[in-house]
């Protein structure tokens, strides 16, 4: 018996809701992940560790880094406290993300870090600003919003402006087309949400907890899609060398390389 899940009910998913990441998410948004988001810190630790490697492998001294859905600026200021002399452009969709991101990183950083609004799901995704070539494209949680239509043609954009060398590193939320297995992972999700709402505010209804998350991933309106499909997709863009090197329940780090 095939117990995948039954393709038809997400083809075409018009991916994410922009409307999403503003007002309380962007003021509380460091208490929203440490609620939503298991393994952040290793996620962002593993993604650094990752750049360095790569720019060691390739002696790039001076890193040119895209953010993909850099919020307000999370892995960027990881990244440009590893490399000294790495420049990062951030962009994101939310306008209020990157008020957050230039607000936080501009003083310290200075021309080091400038942060853009554009929306990964159009056409023209690559306004000028961000229209060049990178040694790095990174993404932190955010290419779960790409639309079915879009993944593919944006993992082509990206390898497009990457240079010679040049590596995608991505964690994406990503989901079991096993029913079975992502109802698990869901679970596990909201145990981790329940956990941690206990420790900060006592005792909580674990079945309100579960509706909840169920709800918010409902308002964002994520495409989950299995990690397999975003590495065909990956591959069906052209690159060549792309693979899992990290993984938890609901998320995944793929690094793909020409
Ligand atoms: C979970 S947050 C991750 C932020 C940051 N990278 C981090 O690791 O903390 C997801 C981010 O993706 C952004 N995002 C969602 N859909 C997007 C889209 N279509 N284009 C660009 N950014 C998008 C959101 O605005 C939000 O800032």
């Amino acid at each position: 018996m095939d117990n995948r899940q039954d393709a038809s009910e997400s083809t075409s998913h018009p991916g994410g809701n922009p409307e999403f990441w503003r007002d309380e998410l962007v003021r509380a948004y460091d208490h929203h992940q440490s609620l939503v988001s298991e393994k952040k810190e290793e996620v962002l630790n593993n993604m650094t560790r990752i750049f360095r490697f790569f720019c060691n492998q390739h002696s790039t001294a001076d890193p040119k880094v895209l953010d993909v859905g850099c919020g307000p600026g999370t892995l960027s200021t990881r990244i440009l406290d590893q490399a000294p002399d790495a420049v990062v452009v951030g962009v994101d969709v939310s306008d209020q993300m990157i008020a957050a991101s230039n607000r936080n990183l501009v003083p310290k950083y200075g021309r080091r870090f400038s942060g853009h609004v554009s929306d990964f799901n159009s056409d023209d995704f690559w306004i000028p600003e961000i229209d060049r070539k990178y040694d790095f494209v990174v993404s932190s949680i955010a290419l779960h919003y790409l639309s079915d239509q879009r993944r593919i043609p944006f993992f082509k954009e990206v390898l497009d402006h990457l240079k010679a060398n040049g590596s995608f590193i991505a964690c994406i939320a990503n989901r079991s087309d096993v029913r079975e297995i992502a109802e698990m992972e869901a679970f596990f999700r909201a145990e981790f949400t329940h956990q941690q709402l206990e420790k900060q505010r006592g005792p909580q209804d674990f079945g309100r907890v579960v509706t909840k998350c169920a709800e918010e991933d409902a308002r964002a309106n994520i495409n989950w899609r299995s990690q397999q499909e975003y590495l065909a997709s990956m591959r069906s863009a052209g690159f060549a060398k792309a693979d899992i090197v990290w993984r938890l329940w609901l998320k995944s780090i793929f690094v793909a390389t020409r």
